[in-house]
């Protein structure tokens, strides 16, 4: 399987953690693929993901998973365990729902950081980006009032690329300050070998 890549996007990160949790890593070539506003690669639009997003999975068959999210359901279900997604329905809701806030913390933060070192200054929205600045705001009041049940849940690992992505690009937030109880959460789930093996910060 080859798994289309850049090193700092929270999005891949989250598949690696998934195949490295499920010890499917070994099986994956890692591509590095340009996406940035205004520098993305026109070839990986027309033959891999005609969104020209980032992460994609290109099967031995050719077939292509698009989305971090079904990227990692297709490798639990090779696992065959559940692990990362829950079977028994009121789990699998609660992990859903976790996971769909924690991405979009992630898709917020990576606009932010878009808008902000990508646009000229004199361009920029800041209207715009504050409102980003809620959202990922609102998310980290949210799971710090409901913790993840499990560190190695899609939850789980969304949530940890969301922080550590906040850490790597916004270390200026200093969220820890207000959010005690996820940082504590943090730092276990950032102990465990596969997410200390894909820090953002190297
Ligand atoms: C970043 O440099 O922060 C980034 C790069 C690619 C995708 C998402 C984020």
């Amino acid at each position: 399987m080859k798994l289309h890549s850049a090193a700092p996007s929270p999005f891949v990160r989250k598949v690696r953690i998934a195949a490295l949790e499920l010890g499917l890593f070994d099986r994956i070539k890692i591509i590095d693929t340009m996406v940035a506003p205004g520098k993305t690669d026109d070839a990986y639009g027309q033959s891999v993901n005609p969104l020209r997003k980032i992460p994609a999975l290109e099967l031995d068959d050719g077939a292509v998973l698009f989305d971090s999210q079904l990227i990692c359901e297709y490798l639990d279900s090779i696992d065959g365990n559940h692990r990362l997604f829950p079977a028994e329905a009121e789990a699998r809701w609660r992990v859903l729902s976790g996971s769909a806030v924690a991405n979009g913390m992630m898709d917020a933060a990576v606009l932010v950081r878009y808008e902000t070192f990508l646009r000229p200054e004199d361009k920029r929205w800041n209207q715009w980006i504050d409102e980003q600045w809620v959202k990922i705001n609102n998310g980290l009041v949210w799971f710090n009032q409901r913790l993840p049940e499990a560190e190695d849940s899609v939850e789980g690992i969304a949530l940890a690329c969301a922080l550590g992505y906040l850490d790597f690009r916004s270390p200026e937030l200093e969220w820890r300050r207000e959010y005690g109880r996820l940082a504590m959460w943090h730092d276990s789930a950032s102990a465990r070998d596969a997410y200390a093996l894909t820090s953002p910060e190297g």
